[in-house]
């Protein structure tokens, strides 16, 4: 069905590496490419996946990109490159570090994968998702950043444990930055239909909602030398499986605003329906007072780290 599609992925560390393992398990492309600048280690990890898929009849080959130039003509581009978050680091430290690693990476996407959708995965996310707009030029479906349905999922997890049921028929919704001021929403969280409010009390969801916006940080805390992957990795081939296959759902994404929810020229998760044109529709829930200043502070957050590229003029160089 997706015969001939290319995925590229930049970054073959444990994110990038693990979102490429599982589309290959799935199949969900023809090929996948990776590009890092440890070409060896990418090469390796392209030749064991390669062998994995061809233990689970899987058609995907995964190759590997030696420099920019090779990254040619791919449908989809995944950005992950970039400095990891490291115990004691906010996502924000990484702001200028990844800004430049990003604007590098997007330039060669945009000069040899010129028609492709980019998916960012860097932290700060949604900064770097602003950045890649930016600097590639591309209208803004086909530049989206993953990370609500990260913190969607990180929320059912958190929903399931506090129940002891319910798991797989969990719907959790988190919108705004990929940021502590994260825009958790109990209101729209249901379990088998039932509204989240219904099932637990105000101090338990208030729980939930507190450690949904630092669960980044819990994993972080136990790994010590990096970040979580696998529920990265999995939220992102979600991403590129609905683009790829053209699904027309709904998913939390990172998406630069026009003028939606009452903010412009900044990007933050909403809900957007995913399909071969990337972000083919944001949708705007009616959020309540509370919820309204939630989503303001988020996109405040992010705001600040684009006034700080601004005032460092990083959009300005060349
Ligand atoms: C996470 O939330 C590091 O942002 C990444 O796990």
């Amino acid at each position: 069905m997706n015969q001939g599609k290319r995925v590229g992925i930049v970054g073959a560390g444990n994110v990038g590496a693990t979102v490429a393992y599982s589309l290959a398990m799935l199949g969900s492309c023809h090929e996948i490419i990776l590009r890092d600048n440890k070409i060896d280690v990418a090469k390796g990890k392209a030749l064991d996946m390669s062998q994995a898929a061809a233990a689970v009849r899987s058609h995907t080959v995964v190759s590997v990109a030696e420099s920019m130039e090779q990254l040619t003509d791919c449908d989809v581009v995944v950005v992950t490159a970039g400095s990891p978050r490291l115990p004691g680091m906010s996502r924000d430290d990484l702001l200028m570090i990844n800004a430049k690693i990003t604007k590098e990476v997007i330039g060669g996407i945009a000069k040899y994968s010129p028609n492709a959708i980019v998916i960012m995965v860097s932290n700060p996310l949604d900064a770097m998702t602003y950045v890649a707009l930016k600097e590639s030029g591309f209208d803004r479906n086909r530049v989206l950043g993953m990370a609500g349905i990260l913190d969607s999922s990180r929320m059912a997890s958190f929903i399931q444990e506090k129940l002891g049921y319910g798991g797989g028929q969990i719907r959790a919704s988190v919108m705004g930055g990929h940021g502590d001021d994260m825009v958790p929403l109990p209101r729209y969280s249901t379990v088998a239909g039932v509204p989240l409010t219904d099932v637990l009390s105000d101090n338990e969801i208030e729980e939930i909602v507190d450690r949904t916006r630092h669960g980044g940080a819990e994993i972080v805390g136990y790994l010590k030398t990096g970040s979580a992957y696998y529920a990265p990795a999995k939220s992102t081939a979600i991403m590129v499986e609905a683009i790829l296959k053209d699904t027309k759902q709904i998913h939390p994404c990172a998406v630069y605003l026009e003028g939606e929810y009452g903010y412009s020229d900044v990007v933050s998760g909403v809900p957007v329906m995913l399909g071969a044109n990337g972000a083919e529709k944001i949708l705007e829930v009616t959020l309540d007072d509370e919820e309204k200043a939630m989503f303001a502070r988020s996109c405040s957050s992010v705001q600040t780290l684009i006034d700080t590229l601004n005032e460092q003029k990083f959009f300005e160089e060349a």
